[in-house]
């Protein structure tokens, strides 16, 4: 297929990088520094940063939470605007990256910020932004896709423009340290994801891409198994690294692509808060049951070049087994209960969110239909 790549972000990666936002960061600028809920308080991120700001003028807005809402990215919004910001540097965790896309959208633009989302409105121009990523798993620090919620309307929605593409990554591993396990496993499962979702559909020829995409796979396996020996610089830097090569546009080009199981899961993280990572371990292995005929011919590439499996009658499904189990040895769940509720109506509630959001014909071949996806969830759901 053709393609056309360009990945414009520059990284900044290693130990100390935090200071090159000194420079990074065009002089004179009026900098409004976007975070969460303080985890660069107790890590010693803030400090470097402020330290790296001397000499910039510069405010910040915190709070942003886990899946940024609509509701609290518009606050930020409206700082932006009365203050003249006219350069915004995220820092922290997907989440915010995200969340400060939207800001950097939403203030070249007069209307409801939500029809950005909605697609009523194209962005063409946004402020520019600067990421210091503190959680390795989403690629949001250098590619130009964000995921916002609509709190009231329980609505997850994304975009993509390259207009808020940042346009520099501080990728500093020692900021690792203070990850609790649980999101250092949710990194490990949203990169593979991410790897799966652009490689897991038909074979394509493409040596580069498909090779590329292998090699990560097989990264994050031996991370997994290394999980026990995290606690050491190579580690965090081969996780950190991984997770950005897994989405930042280079496997994605020239190639087709799925994504149904991140639509899914998004519905699951809008009605009942799934953390993003842990509602695709759910989502996937049924999915990938559902549709092995489809995908059989790249089942066995993966089972034969990333497990290392012989081939076999059975490699596609074993392929599927193999990567529930990986996700199962990590801790990670691969079946869902909705609280307070019986599994046909939570069934009903995602289906019905997924055609609200014009998610009725997902996948790489565009198969997947509501009726598909009650089947998907049918086998997910307990
Ligand atoms: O808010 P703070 O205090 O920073 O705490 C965060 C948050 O509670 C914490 N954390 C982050 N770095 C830390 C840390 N705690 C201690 N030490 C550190 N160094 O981790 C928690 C989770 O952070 P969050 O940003 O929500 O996680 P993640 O990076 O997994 O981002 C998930 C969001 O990204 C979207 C997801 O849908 C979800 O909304 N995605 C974005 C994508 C993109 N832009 O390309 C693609 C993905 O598929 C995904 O959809
Ligand atoms: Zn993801």
């Amino acid at each position: 297929m053709h393609f056309t790549y360009v990945n414009p972000t520059v990284i900044h990666f290693g130990k100390g990088q935090i200071s090159a936002i000194q420079s990074a960061i065009p002089a004179g600028s009026k900098v409004l520094v976007i975070y969460g809920g303080g985890s660069i308080k107790r890590n010693g991120v803030y400090e470097q940063l402020a330290k790296a700001l001397e000499g910039h003028e510069w405010l910040e807005f915190s709070g942003v939470e886990p899946n940024p809402t609509r509701e609290t990215m518009d606050k930020a919004v409206a700082i932006v605007k009365e203050q003249g910001v006219d350069f915004i540097l995220a820092v922290g965790g997907g989440s915010v990256i995200d969340g400060s896309k939207f800001v950097a959208a939403a203030a070249k633009y007069d209307g409801d910020s939500w029809d950005i989302m909605t697609g009523k409105h194209t962005v063409t121009e946004a402020l520019p932004v600067g990421a210091i990523l503190t959680l390795p798993a989403t690629g949001s620090e250098s590619n130009s896709a964000a995921v916002v919620t609509y709190a009231a309307e329980q609505s997850k929605r994304g975009f993509f423009s390259p207009a808020v593409q940042p346009k520099f990554a501080v990728l500093d591993p020692d900021v690792m340290k203070t990850l609790p396990e649980h999101q250092l496993l949710n990194g490990i499962v949203d990169a593979w994801v991410h790897i799966c979702e652009q490689y897991l559909t038909y074979p394509t020829g493409n040596m580069v891409q498909e090779g590329y995409a292998e090699s990560l796979l097989k990264n994050l396996l031996v991370l997994g198994a290394q999980f026990g020996e995290r606690d050491n610089d190579a580690w965090r830097a081969n996780l950190m690294w991984t997770a950005n090569q897994a989405l930042n546009g280079m496997l994605a080009s020239g190639i087709p692509h799925d994504w149904a199981t991140h639509m899914i899961g998004h519905e699951l993280t809008a009605l009942w808060h799934v953390d993003h990572a842990r509602s695709l371990a759910i989502v996937q292995p049924s999915l990938l049951r559902d549709q092995l005929d489809a995908k059989r011919a790249k089942l066995e590439q993966m089972g034969r070049n990333v497990f290392g499996f012989a081939d076999a009658d059975d490699l596609a499904a074993k392929t599927i087994d193999a990567i529930e189990s990986f996700y199962q040895s990590l801790g990670v769940d691969t079946q869902f209960t909705a609280p307070d509720m019986t599994k046909a109506q939570a069934i009903d509630a995602v289906i019905t969110k997924l055609e609200e959001n014009g998610m009725v014909a997902i996948g790489e071949h565009q198969a997947i239909t509501p009726e598909v996806t009650r089947r998907i969830l049918d086998s997910a759901f307990q």
